[in-house]
């Protein structure tokens, strides 16, 4: 196995997601409830990883209001890897969750230096229309940026507070080990990202109340360290954060999908021979060389970047699993397993395109 790193700054090489989860000491997901099973990213294990997630589980079992937290980097397009995240939050919603979701625009200066303006413009252009798109409902849904938590001011100063106040429970050694190179900016970044996480719990927002942060694997140096501060800053009487986790989506090439590289993904406003562009010509193949190489020996579904979207986007799984099989035995080309994404794709992103232009007349019920 190749090397591989997993931080909040970085994310390359072949995962090894068993010694992730070791390394950090994440729990694998177990058995779940059955409402759980019409969720593909749960049914498949996309999600695969968990902390305290019991806790959410039991509220969900028991009917009993708990918040999902999560948040993003406006930054680049909007691409399928970032849908992952979108799916969980709306699903978390249709459970009966309160969602908070924070647009982390702070974060994106601190660490990146693009521009509060231009960030304002990327959330809106690229994240909230697609969620709104994806199905996110206004209800039971609070989204804000982290340069401007809130208009009421004793919501915005408690925020702001615990952000500042966690500062005191943490040590230098502990942001160096989150954060490796060290600036006072990403400082900044991670006592915030710690207070979008815990202050769901303060009295002027929910009050006590459990909150599951989904996020990929790059994110939880956060959650370590937010738990932390959070159990050392006994004034307040946090609860445990749970957090889950979800695989990478694969980039078209190598690595995971990012938005500053063109080639490695796919954008939810791709147009048809785009996306089929992109697929042919970029999507790595588990095929062999020959066409009769191929019919004997068959591909390798398991590397092959087609067949690992599908495994996103064909819902039906007798429909996936003879894909795998065909592919596997050599009865299905890899030419013939892209044209079957393509053409997936393309029915996904038709539709979907449709809903976000729709979706710009209802952008203010969320902001
Ligand atoms: N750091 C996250 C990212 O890189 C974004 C983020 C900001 C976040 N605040 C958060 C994620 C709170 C989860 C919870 O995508």
């Amino acid at each position: 196995m190749a090397q591989f790193v997993v931080t909040p700054w970085d994310v390359k090489g072949d995962i090894d997601y068993d010694k992730l989860i070791k390394e950090f000491g994440l729990s694998p997901l177990g058995p779940l409830p059955d409402v759980f099973t019409e969720n593909l990213l749960f049914r498949r294990r996309k999600v695969f990883a968990h902390r305290d997630f019991p806790k959410i589980l039991m509220r969900i079992k028991d009917k009993k209001p708990f918040v999902m937290m999560t948040g993003l980097m406006p930054s680049g397009k909007f691409h399928i890897g970032h849908a992952i995240l979108a799916q969980q939050m709306i699903y978390y919603q249709k459970l009966g969750a309160k969602l908070y979701i924070a647009i982390a625009d702070i974060e994106v200066l601190l660490a990146r230096g693009q521009s509060l303006e231009e960030s304002r413009k990327v959330a809106v252009e690229e994240y909230l229309l697609n969620y709104i798109a994806l199905g996110l409902k206004p209800e039971n849904c609070e989204i804000y940026f982290q340069s401007e938590r809130s208009q009421d001011a004793t919501k915005a100063n408690a925020y702001y507070r615990l952000q500042n106040t966690l500062a005191n429970h943490a040590t230098f050694n502990e942001f160096k080990a989150v954060y490796g190179e060290i600036t006072p900016g990403k400082m900044m970044a991670s006592l915030l990202q710690a207070a979008d996480m815990l202050h769901p719990m303060l009295p002027e927002f929910e009050g006590p109340i459990p909150v599951v942060v989904p996020v990929g694997t790059d994110q939880d140096p956060h959650l370590r360290l937010a738990r932390d501060m959070a159990k050392r800053a006994k004034a307040y009487k946090f609860d445990t954060l749970a957090s889950t986790y979800h695989l990478f989506v694969p980039g078209l090439g190598s690595g995971k999908m990012s938005s500053s590289e063109k080639n490695s993904y796919i954008a939810l406003t791709d147009d048809p021979k785009t996306v089929k562009k992109k697929v042919n010509k970029y999507a790595f193949s588990g095929g062999k060389d020959t066409v009769e190489e191929h019919r004997e020996k068959g591909g390798d579904p398991d590397v092959d970047v087609a067949y690992q979207y599908l495994t996103f986007f064909e819902e039906d799984d007798d429909k996936l699993e003879q894909l795998y099989q065909d592919y596997k035995t050599g009865k299905l080309l890899s030419g013939e397993l892209k044209a079957i994404l393509i053409k997936k794709l393309n029915a996904f992103l038709a539709e979907h395109q449709k809903k976000r232009t729709a979706a710009k007349k209802q952008l203010k019920k969320y902001l």
